[in-house]
């Protein structure tokens, strides 16, 4: 499931060598290419304390009667840019970026609405956010340190949603299809694939390119040491010895 990593307030909240400015890393990529593996990876293979994990998925719209019936019968766009609360993304996301603790919804796609509950996001050392729109605003864009484009073959995407959205989202096959063919296909040419142009890195097949991973982690810990944060020792004798690298690199 989508949640978020730091679990808890932190004893040492803000204090003790945590970035006064997480690190943000953009995932973006088609529906079912693997970003939430690809970020799961990523958190485990940082080995850093406060990582969060933000999904585009919290921040749907809250449809009215009308298109939740189009919904319940595929008929309802949720890969158009329009599904999508910018406003509070950007705002969320500005939050997190200055090391602020910020309340995001819960997302039920059995039922295309959210959960009575919110979800406690703190301010990390590093924020993972992921969704298939990640890159389609420019506010979005200019509060990412980096940013990824998951890049996986379609035909795999659409076996992977047909499995997931039948299996863990409660639809039926033709549904799946149908709004596939007439929505999110469509979508991922005109709106996603085209943002594939602002990415840093791009990773075929997703979450099984562990090179692609390792890559990653190694910047980000570079990045980390340049901002003054102290790596565990395990990390930092594999990369520097825990020196801060020159800016220059
Ligand atoms: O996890 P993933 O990135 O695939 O999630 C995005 C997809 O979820 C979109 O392609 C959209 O079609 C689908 N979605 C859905 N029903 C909702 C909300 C989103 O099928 N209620």
């Amino acid at each position: 499931s989508r949640t978020l990593y730091t679990a808890g307030r932190p004893p040492w909240y803000n204090s003790q060598g945590q970035l006064k400015k997480p690190f943000v890393i953009g995932i973006s990529g088609g529906s079912a290419s693997g970003k939430t593996t690809v970020a799961r990876k990523i958190i485990e293979a940082l080995d850093v304390p406060w990582v969060s994990l933000l999904s585009m998925d919290s921040f749907y719209k809250v449809l009215n009667k009308e298109q939740h019936d189009q919904a319940a019968r595929n008929e309802y766009n949720f890969d158009h840019p329009d599904a999508f609360d910018f406003e509070l993304l950007i705002a969320t996301l500005r939050r997190l970026k200055e090391g602020k603790i910020v309340e995001v919804p819960i997302y039920n796609f059995q039922t295309h609405s959210r959960e009575p509950t919110e979800k406690t996001i703190y301010g990390a050392n590093v924020v993972i956010f992921e969704g298939i729109l990640t890159f389609y605003s420019k506010e979005l864009l200019q509060m990412m340190d980096m940013k990824i484009f998951v890049d996986t073959d379609s035909d795999v995407r659409l076996a992977r949603r047909l499995i997931r959205d039948i299996n863990v989202r409660g639809r039926d096959l033709e549904g799946v299809l149908h709004q596939y063919n007439k929505f999110v296909k469509p979508a991922f040419e005109h709106y996603i694939e085209p943002t594939m142009t602002v990415a840093d890195i791009m990773v075929p097949r997703g979450g099984e390119n562990d090179v692609a991973i390792n890559l990653i982690v190694l910047h980000v810990h570079t990045q980390l040491q340049n901002r003054g944060f102290k790596l565990r020792s395990k990390l930092a004798n594999a990369g520097c010895n825990g020196e801060p690298m020159p800016t220059s690199l």
